[in-house]
């Protein structure tokens, strides 16, 4: 496992690790989510990723529990949390959102469930149109100088709404963010190469992206159909299932068995191409994986080292199965 420094911050990540969404609560209980946190940290993983909108707050319950029996040091490993869609059913207007109170408030119950006295990584989950964004800013750089936080982040936003909560930051001598969470895999490459480009290099941006595997669908196993047992058949994402249905167009399913092809002929699974693909961009700080069983954490890690086997070559053929590269030429 390497480590990479989070964007322009000085804080280590290892550059696979290990997320929450759909999996804790729904799939994973303590006893097996402790097996998967266990085999990924034993695996090199430092990074647990959480938000307060996974499961209403208990999957960070979950996180919190088996953190706390862990018997891992508190500075062996980065913990996150994510503010914006509340923690509870049906949230009042001042129970989501960016206002100050809600950030605070929100970030206070993220400690209390993870069972931490604060916070590595905390994100804006969404932007937040009805909040000024200096009122955001200025909510996280009081987290962070309380000792609370220690870097914030940004979630799916655009690189102007970035851009613009580092103005502030630098305007009013607060904290800028260091990192964001955007989605990134095979797929889904526009606003992460292309959107983002200049805020790698023109703020430090830092980069934990999600969903590697399209939630399951680029490991091939939707090829015919929602498989049994995925999250696609778990009731209450239903809209997850016709997503998948819609992706999986005949185009699409000739792209997947050709990334299967190749996989093969690497040595490697499928998961393990599309997820050591995700490594290679040198703007990814670190990938988070997810996992509804063990297995798929022992596999996911094998991309550490299957990333040395995706040469020039190799990469150039994959960018021609999926047709989906960028154009980054000045228009
Ligand atoms: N900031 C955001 O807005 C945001 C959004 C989404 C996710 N995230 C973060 O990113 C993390 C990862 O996202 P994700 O869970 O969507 O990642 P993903 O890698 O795209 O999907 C993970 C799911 O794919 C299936 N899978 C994983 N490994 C497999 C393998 N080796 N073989 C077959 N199936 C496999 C499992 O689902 P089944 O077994 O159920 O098929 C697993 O739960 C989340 O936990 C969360 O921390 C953040």
């Amino acid at each position: 496992m390497e480590f990479n420094r989070l964007g322009g911050s000085g804080l280590k990540v290892s550059e696979l690790s290990f997320g929450s969404w759909v999996t804790f609560s729904a799939q994973l209980q303590v006893d097996n989510a402790k097996e998967c946190m266990h085999a990924a940290y034993d695996a090199g993983v430092n990074f647990f990723d959480n938000a307060e909108v996974y499961a209403k707050g208990e999957s960070e319950k979950i996180m919190g529990k088996v953190l706390a029996d862990s018997g891992w040091r508190r500075d062996s490993y980065i913990v996150s949390s994510k503010v914006f869609g509340g923690a509870v059913p049906d949230p009042k207007p001042t129970q989501r959102g960016l206002s100050r109170k809600h950030v605070f408030e929100a970030c206070h119950q993220a400690m209390e469930r993870l069972q931490v006295d604060y916070l590595d990584l905390y994100f804006c989950h969404r932007p937040d149109p009805e909040v000024p964004i200096e009122e955001t800013v200025f909510a996280m750089t009081e987290l962070i100088r309380q000792g609370k936080v220690l870097y914030w982040g940004t979630s799916e936003w655009s690189a102007q709404e970035i851009m613009q909560a580092y103005s502030v930051a630098r305007q009013y001598n607060m904290i800028p963010p260091t990192m964001e969470q955007p989605q990134y895999n095979l797929m889904w490459r526009e606003r992460f190469e292309k959107e983002y480009a200049r805020l790698y290099s023109e703020i430090g941006l830092g980069t934990t992206i999600w969903s590697p595997l399209g939630s399951g669908f680029l490991t091939g196993k939707y090829n015919d159909g929602i498989p049994e047992g995925s999250r696609a058949t778990l009731p209450g994402y239903e809209w997850l299932k016709e997503m998948m249905e819609k992706r999986l167009t005949p185009e699409n399913k000739e792209k997947l068995q050709k990334l299967g092809a190749l996989a093969k002929e690497l040595g490697m699974t499928q998961s393990t191409l599309a997820i050591a693909w995700c490594l290679k961009n040198p703007n990814v700080s670190t990938v988070i994986t997810g996992a509804s069983r063990v297995e798929q954490v022992h596999e996911n890690m094998k991309a550490v080292e299957a990333k040395k086997k995706l040469t020039d070559d190799v990469m150039q053929r994959i960018d021609e199965i999926m047709g989906n590269k960028p154009d980054l030429s000045p228009v």
